[in-house]
C-alpha cells in the first residue's frame, strides 16, 4: 500500500476549469466480468476499457494466486485463462483489501465443489455481511462451516443445484455471484429482488454473448439456466463507462467548471444524478456519450435532497461528491443514505473546512448552503469519499493536502493527471 498524498491549490470558488475529461471504464463492472472468467473453458476471456486501478491489479494478484493466469496490460486489455489446477482457497491477505473478492466464491465454488476465504475486506462504510451469499450457497446445497472470519464451503458431489433465491436486501455483489454460480449448476436457479446495476446488466450481457442462457435482465428476477463452461466467441468484450466517475466530474463541473465536456460516458446511466443537477440549476448539453457544461460568473447552484437507493435511484458512491455540491447550493438538502450506516462520517471533515452541516444521525444529515470552505489537512476514509475530499479542495480556498492517495487510486485511474489537465492545480507526492 502506498503511501502517497495528494496536494491541491484550492481555486477558492472560481469556475474557471475547462477542457475534456474522458471517462474510464468501470470498476465495478471489471471486477465481476473477471471473476467470472473461472467458469470459461481453457481459451479462457479478454476484455478491453479495464482500468489500471488498484482493485484490478488486486483482482489480477488473487486469479493468479488461484492457479488463473490474468494479465493487464497498458491499453487496458485483460487476458485471463486457467493455467493449471485450481486452488479453492482465497490469498487471505488480497481477499481482505477489496470487497470484490468474494464474488470469486461463486465461480469457484461452483467450478471446483469447494471454497475457503476470509471475511472481505473493502471500505469501511458500514457493516458489510455476507450472510446472503452463505444463504443462497446454502439454497444451491452447499454446507458452510465458520471458524472465526474464516468461512469453507463444500458441495458434496461437487455440483452446485440450481435453486430458488429470494434476497432479503437487494445486493449488488450477492447477485453477480450467483449469476455466475448458477450458470455451471445443475437445473434452473432463479434469482428473487435482484439489485439492478448497470454493471449487473452488463456482466449478464457478456455471458449471454457467450452463450449463456439467463433471462429477465434489467428486472429484480433473473432465471439461469445451469449448463457446461462457457466459450468466448468474440475477443475483448468492452467494459462500460463508470458511471460514478463521470458522475464526479459532472458534480465538479457544475462546481468548478467554465467549459467542460465530459466524454465516453452512458448519460443513460446517470439519470438521477442528472435529474437533481437539472433542479439545482445546471446548464448542460447531454448526449448519449457525453456531457458538456458551462457555467458563467453568475451561475448559481439551489439545493435538492438526496435520498440514495439502488439502481436507478441516486447511487450511495455519489453521495460524498453530492455533499460537497450541497454546501456550494443555496438552501438546504437533507441526504438520507439508505445503504450504508457508516457513509457520512466523512461529512465531519467538511464541517472543518467551514460547512454547515447537521448530523441527525447515522443515515442522515442536513447540508445548509452555500459556505466558503478552506483547504485543510485530511485524510481520505474511502474510495468514494477520498475522490469527494479533492473535489472539495478544489472548491477550498488555500492548499489541501489529501492523504491515504492509495484508497482513490483503488478506484480511479491517474486522477491527478487527468485532473491537471482541465486546469486543476495538484499533485502527487510520493509518500
Ligand atoms: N448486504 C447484506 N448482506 C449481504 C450483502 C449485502 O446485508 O450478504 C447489505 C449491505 O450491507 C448493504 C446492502 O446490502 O447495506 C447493499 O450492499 P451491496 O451488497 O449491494 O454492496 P456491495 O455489492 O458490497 C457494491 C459496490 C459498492 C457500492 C454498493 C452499492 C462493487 C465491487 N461494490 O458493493 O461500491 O457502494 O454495491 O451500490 O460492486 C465502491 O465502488 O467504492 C463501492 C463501495
Amino acid at each position: 500500500m502506498n503511501k502517497d498524498y495528494f496536494v491541491i491549490k484550492g481555486l477558492g470558488g472560481k469556475k474557471i476549469l475547462k477542457g475534456e475529461i474522458k471517462v474510464n471504464g468501470a470498476k465495478n463492472a471489471s471486477l465481476p466480468l473477471m471473476a467470472s472468467a473461472i467458469i470459461f473453458n481453457e481459451k479462457g476471456v479478454s476484455f478491453s476499457n479495464v482500468p489500471d486501478i488498484e482493485d484490478t491489479h488486486r483482482m489480477c494478484e488473487l486469479m493468479e494466486e488461484i492457479g488463473m493466469s490474468c494479465k493487464l496490460d497498458e491499453k487496458g486489455c485483460v487476458k485471463i485463462f486457467q493455467k493449471g489446477k485450481l486452488k479453492s482457497s482465497l490469498d487471505g491477505e488480497i481477499a481482505k483489501r477489496f470487497r470484490a473478492s468474494v464474488i470469486l466464491t461463486g465461480p469457484l465454488l461452483a467450478k471446483t465443489g469447494k471454497v475457503i476465504f476470509p471475511h472481505p475486506g473493502g471500505c469501511v462504510i458500514g457493516a458489510r455481511p455476507i450472510d446472503l451469499f452463505i444463504d443462497g450457497f446454502k439454497k444451491m446445497g452447499a454446507k458452510v462451516s465458520v471458524e472465526g472470519k474464516n468461512y469453507e464451503i463444500k458441495v458434496s458431489g461437487g455440483n452446485l443445484k440450481g435453486a430458488k433465491i429470494f434476497f432479503k436486501q437487494q445486493s449488488v455483489t450477492a447477485t453477480e455471484t450467483f449469476v455466475i454460480a448458477g450458470l455451471l449448476a445443475k437445473g434452473e436457479t432463479v434469482l428473487e429482488n435482484c439489485a439492478m446495476e448497470p454493471e449487473i446488466t452488463a456482466l449478464c450481457e457478456f455471458l449471454i454473448s457467450c452463450g449463456a442462457k439467463i433471462s429477465g435482465l434489467n428486472s429484480t428476477t433473473l432465471v439461469i439456466e445451469g449448463g457446461e463452461v462457457l466459450n468466448q466467441i468474440s475477443e475483448n468484450f468492452e467494459v462500460i463507462p463508470d458511471r460514478i466517475e463521470a458522475g464526479s466530474f459532472l458534480i465538479l463541473g457544475a462546481l468548478c467548471a467554465k467549459d467542460l465536456k465530459i466524454t465516453n460516458c452512458r448519460t443513460s446511466h446517470l439519470s438521477s444524478l442528472l435529474n437533481n443537477l437539472k433542479e439545482a440549476g445546471v446548464k448542460m448539453e447531454i448526449g448519449e456519450d457525453f456531457i458538456h457544461i458551462k457555467n458563467t460568473k453568475k451561475s448559481a447552484l439551489k439545493s435538492f435532497d438526496i435520498k440514495t437507493h439502488e439502481y436507478p435511484g441516486f447511487p450511495t458512491d455519489l453521495q460524498a461528491p453530492a455533499v460537497v455540491l450541497l454546501t456550494q447550493a443555496i438552501g438546504e438538502g437533507t441526504v438520507f443514505e439508505t445503504i450504508f450506516e457508516g457513509r457520512l462520517n466523512f461529512t465531519e471533515d467538511f464541517v472543518k473546512m467551514g460547512a454547515t452541516i447537521q448530523m441527525w444521525n447515522s443515515h442522515k444529515i442536513l447540508v445548509k448552503g452555500p459556505t466558503p470552505l478552506k483547504g485543510k489537512d485530511l485524510e481520505s476514509p474511502d474510495i468514494r469519499a477520498g475522490l469527494a475530499f479533492i473535489i472539495a479542495g478544489i472548491v477550498a480556498e488555500g492548499e489541501s493536502k489529501i492523504n491515504n492517495a492509495y484508497y482513490v487510486d483503488r478506484g480511479y485511474e491517474m486522477i491527478e493527471k487527468r485532473l491537471q489537465k482541465i486546469g486543476v492545480d495538484i499533485k502527487r507526492v510520493k509518500g
